[in-house]
C-alpha cells in the first residue's frame, strides 16, 4: 500500500523507508460523511521538526499531543536510545498513558491496534509532593530547578517586575550579589541577602514577598534535578505542573519551569552535538553520555510562548524554533489558539496538525503558513472535514502537501476531553 509520510524527505525515504516514523492516522479521500479512510498517514520522528497541533478547544488537540508521544515511545530500541520525551503538561492529563485504553477497545482492534500502557515516568514539583500524594494523584518522582540558574531578567519577567523601578533595581543587585558569594543558593538564602542590602523599605518588603511566594511553589531546591533526569534516553517523562493555583501567578511559574528545562536541554544537545560530530568524523556512531535527540511536547503553548508579550520561557522556546534543527532538539506546540501563539513559532512549523478552527483571527494565522500549496480556502477545508473526533489537516512544509486525515486512536488513556455527569 501506498504511504504517505510527512515530514520526510525523498532523500530519507529512499535510505531508511519507513524507519523511524510513526502511524498518526490514516488519509481520508472524499468529503464529510461520505470521506472514508485509504492509507496510513506516518510522520517522521527521526529527523527535528517543529509541529503545531492546533484545533478549538475539544477537537483532539491534547489526544493527537499523546499520539505522537506514543509513536515516539514505539520505535525501535536503536532509535529510541537516541531520544528523550519531555510533555509539558499543564493541565494535568498525561499520567494516565501509563494505563492501557480499554475504553476504546473495540475502535483500537479496527485499526488494528491493542489498548497499550506506556512507561512513562511522571514527575512532580518537589514541594508538591505532600499535594500530590493527598490528593491521590499518581506520580513517579520529583523535580526541583537551582534558583541559580536564574538571572535577574529571568526573575523579573517571572514576577512582572520592571527592571528601572526601585524593586527591580534591588533584584538585580541581590542576583549579583548572591551570585558573587555563594556557588548554589536557594530562596531562603536569596531572602537573606535582600535583607542585608541597603535599599528603601517598600521596595525590600516587596522583594522579600515575591520570593517568599517563589519558595511555596515548591519548585526550587540549592541542588535541583539534573537534566539528565528529565530528557531520558528511550523514555518519556512528564512534568505535571498542573498545580499552581491562580493566585501565585500560575502561568508565570508554570513558564520559568519551561524557561529553565528548555534551556538546559539545548545547551546540552548543543555540547553534545559537537562531540558527535566529532565521533562521526573518526568513524563511531552514537558514543555514551551523550545528550539524547529531545522532543518537547508542549500543551496550551500559547501560555509559553505568546504573540502578544513576553513570558520566561519566550527567549528559551524562539530558540528552540529557529536554531533547535542544527543541535537536533524538536518541539511540538499545541494550542487551541493559534493566533495567540508566537508568530515565529506558527511560520517555522514545519509541520502542521490542525482539527477544525472556526474563529477567524485563528484560521488567518494558519492561512499565512500555507497558502502557496492550497487548493481551497481554509475555511472550504475545515467544511470538507468529517465531523468525527480526531479530524485533522495536515499540513507537510517539507513536501508543501496538504493531507486530510483520521487521527488513531490512543492505545493509552486519554485523561482529556469533557466529563459527563451521566454514569455509563
Ligand atoms: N482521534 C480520536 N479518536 C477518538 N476520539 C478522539 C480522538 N481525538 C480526540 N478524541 C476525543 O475527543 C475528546 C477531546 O479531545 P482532547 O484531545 O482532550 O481535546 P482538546 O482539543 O481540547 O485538547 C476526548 O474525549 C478524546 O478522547
Ligand atoms: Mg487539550
Amino acid at each position: 500500500m501506498h504511504e504517505i509520510i510527512i515530514g520526510r524527505s525523498p532523500e530519507d525515504f529512499k535510505k531508511y523507508g519507513t524507519k523511524g516514523t510513526g502511524v498518526m492516522g490514516k488519509h481520508f479521500v472524499g468529503e464529510k460523511k461520505d470521506a472514508y479512510l485509504t492509507n496510513p498517514v506516518r510522520i517522521d520522528l527521526a529527523r527535528p521538526h517543529i509541529i503545531g497541533i492546533f484545533g478549538k478547544r475539544g477537537t483532539g488537540k491534547s489526544h493527537t499531543l499523546g499520539v505522537i508521544a506514543e509513536e515516539l515511545a514505539l520505535l525501535p530500541d536503536e532509535i529510541s536510545t537516541n531520544m528523550a520525551c519531555v510533555i509539558i503538561d499543564p493541565m494535568g492529563i498525561y499520567w494516565s498513558m501509563k494505563n492501557p485504553n480499554e475504553r476504546d477497545r473495540n475502535l483500537l482492534s479496527k485499526w488494528g491496534l491493542k489498548p497499550t500502557s506506556f512507561k512513562v515516568q511522571v514527575l512532580v514539583p518537589e514541594g508538591q509532593a505532600k499535594h500530590f500524594r493527598e490528593n491521590e494523584i499518581p506520580y513517579d518522582k520529583t523535580f526541583a530547578m537551582r534558583p541559580s540558574e536564574l538571572d535577574s531578567g529571568a526573575w523579573a519577567l517571572t514576577f512582572g517586575i520592571e527592571p528601572d523601578t526601585e524593586i527591580g533595581i534591588l533584584l538585580e543587585k541581590t542576583i549579583k550579589v548572591i551570585n558573587a558569594h555563594m556557588p548554589s543558593y536557594d530562596i531562603q538564602d536569596i531572602i537573606e541577602i535582600i535583607k542585608k542590602i541597603e535599599a528603601p523599605h517598600v521596595a525590600k518588603q516587596g522583594l522579600i514577598n515575591r520570593f517568599s511566594l517563589a519558595h511555596d511553589w515548591g519548585i526550587f531546591s540549592s541542588t535541583g534535578t539534573s537534566i539528565r533526569d528529565i530528557a531520558v534516553p528511550g523514555k518519556i517523562t512528564v512534568l505535571d505542573i498542573s498545580q499552581f493555583g491562580l493566585a501565585s501567578g500560575g502561568w508565570s511559574v508554570r513558564s520559568l519551569v519551561v524557561a529553565l528545562i528548555a534551556r538546559k536541554i539545548l545547551e546540552e544537545r548543543i555540547k553534545s552535538r559537537r562531540l558527535e560530530e566529532l565521533h562521526d568524523m573518526e568513524g563511531g556512531g552514537f558514543g555514551t553520555n551523550y545528550m539524547p535527540f529531545t522532543w518537547m511536547l508542549i500543551d496550551e503553548a500559547h501560555q509559553f510562548l505568546p504573540n502578544d508579550g513576553l513570558t520566561v520561557a519566550s527567549g528559551p522556546l524562539l530558540q528552540w524554533v529557529k536554531i533547535g534543527r542544527e543541535p537536533g532538539v524538536s518541539l511540538v506546540l499545541a494550542t487551541q489558539m493559534p493566533y495567540k501563539l508566537h508568530n515565529e513559532a506558527i511560520s517555522q512549523c514545519d509541520l502542521v496538525i490542525t482539527h477544525r478552527l472556526t474563529s477567524r483571527n485563528d484560521i488567518e494565522a494558519l492561512a499565512n503558513i500555507m497558502q502557496s500549496y492550497m487548493r481551497y480556502g481554509i475555511p472550504e477545508y475545515f467544511d470538507r472535514l468529517p465531523r468525527e473526533k480526531g479530524s485533522a489537516l495536515i499540513l507537510d512544509d517539507n513536501s508543501e502537501r496538504l493531507y486530510e486525515i483520521r487521527m488513531r486512536p490512543r492505545m493509552s488513556w486519554h485523561a482529556g476531553g469533557s466529563p459527563i455527569a451521566i454514569n455509563d
